[in-house]
């Protein structure tokens, strides 16, 4: 099966006694290679929407179907296989290794893969490349600016070429220019055939995707579609 598919997925939590529902039976389909937006309040359940579909967190009960791998039928080796392979996670704050070049970081992913030296350090010069920071290579994040530090995390999410991008307010650490400059980038990845996922409370980033899905309390909803 292609694209991403949720049943009835819930993720309860546990507090105090009370349990808690930061999703709740939450049914979705998102087709192979589109561009979805996901919005909504602050706690409303996006990050644990992204984590679920990513392979980073379980569901309580549902089931989660990934371009065809049933994430509820991998043990936690093949789990991380899957995130390792199929999906390419950016986040808010950029999660670089701070000791560890531009190009370290993005090679990364490609030793947990067992990729050879050699071919690790070409092809992470070539996803720099490809999101324009050739030149900085040898750079540590704390020698990079924000906007490049995202783009350097884009090619560590790239490494592996990922079926999937799961993007948790990318542009949320930058100023509107170098947002801008991200989406752009994932934009033209999306084009490329990668499902995009971008979590935004940016209005303006959403407007750049093809549908828009709401978070409320737990539960998910059309948005406006983008015109
Ligand atoms: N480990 C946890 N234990 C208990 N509750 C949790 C845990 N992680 C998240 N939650 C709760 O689940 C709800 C959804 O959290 P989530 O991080 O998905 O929100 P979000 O929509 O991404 O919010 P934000 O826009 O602030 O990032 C929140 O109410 C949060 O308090
Ligand atoms: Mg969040």
């Amino acid at each position: 099966m292609n694209g991403i598919d949720l049943r009835q997925v819930t993720r309860s939590y546990q507090l105090g006694g009370e349990s808690f529902d930061a999703l709740h039976q939450v049914d979705l389909h998102i087709d192979k290679g589109s561009f979805v937006a996901i919005t909504g309040p602050s706690g409303s359940g996006k990050s644990t929407l992204a984590n679920i579909i990513g392979g980073l967190d379980r569901p309580t009960s549902g089931s989660v179907n990934v371009d065809g791998n049933d994430l509820a039928k991998l043990n936690d080796s093949d789990l991380s296989n899957f995130r390792n392979r199929t999906i390419g996670f950016i986040f808010q704050s950029f999660n670089l290794k701070a000791d560890s070049t531009a190009v370290e970081n993005v090679a990364l992913p490609l030793i947990f893969a067992g990729i050879a030296p050699k071919l690790r350090k070409a092809r992470a010069l070539e996803c720099l490349d490809r999101v324009g920071l050739g030149d900085r290579a040898n750079h540590l994040p704390n020698q990079l600016s924000g906007g490049q530090r995202q783009r350097v995390a884009i090619a560590r999410a790239l490494a592996n070429h990922p079926s999937v991008i799961l993007a948790d307010e990318p542009t949320g650490n930058l100023d509107s220019a170098r947002g801008k400059e991200v989406i752009e980038i994932l934009s033209e990845l999306n084009r490329d055939g990668i499902t995009l996922l971008v979590i935004t409370h940016d209005l303006d980033v959403a407007s750049h995707a093809q549908r828009i899905i709401e978070v409320h309390d737990g539960a998910v909803r059309e948005g406006r579609v983008a015109s």
